[in-house]
């Protein structure tokens, strides 16, 4: 007398089945919202917008003059260079409703530009010129925060853009 053959338990099945499903809807999921924010909302990595060499930034155009300049109706240009510790320039005043690109350098070491509340977030690093656009609707105070470790006064490498109410 033979036993019959094992058949393989439901319940083990499902519990394999409850992890491999994951285990593909997850990557699947990811490479869909990559896909999605890449080509749908055009978010991407910082390219090289251009070189510079880093000990002639103040000779070299147009980081030799550094500043905010009014490019057409609403649009802003913010020339930026940074350096231990601080933002050239270290106060930006624009109506609200403004699109502000900051093109942007370092004359010595790795420096960043964070504006948390304009969701601008761009390593400074010195030899590379960085830019990002942003729009600043609401008026008030954004904070802009140099947000990688450059030595000891660090914490102290920060301006603002204050963005006035639209006349
Ligand atoms: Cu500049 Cu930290």
């Amino acid at each position: 007398m033979s036993r019959p053959p094992d058949r393989p338990s439901t319940t083990v099945y499902l519990y394999e089945l409850a992890w491999i499903l994951p285990s593909i809807a997850i990557p699947v999921g990811m490479l869909a919202a990559l896909t999605v924010t890449a080509f749908g909302a055009g978010v991407h990595l910082p390219t090289v917008e251009g070189r510079i060499v880093p000990t002639q930034v103040s000779q070299t155009a147009p980081f030799d003059a550094p500043g905010l300049r009014q490019v057409g109706p609403g649009r802003y240009e913010v020339v930026l260079t940074s350096q231990i510790w601080a933002f050239a320039p270290n106060e930006i005043r624009v109506p609200a409703g403004s699109t502000v690109t900051f093109v942007a350098t370092s004359k010595d070491v790795v420096h960043g530009l964070l504006i948390p509340r304009a969701h601008v977030n761009v390593m400074l690093l010195p030899g590379q010129i960085a830019r990002v656009a942003a729009r600043f609707e609401t008026p008030g105070e954004y904070p802009m925060l140099c947000h990688e470790y450059c030595g000891i006064a660090h914490h102290t490498m920060w301006g603002k853009v204050i963005v006035e109410p639209a006349s």
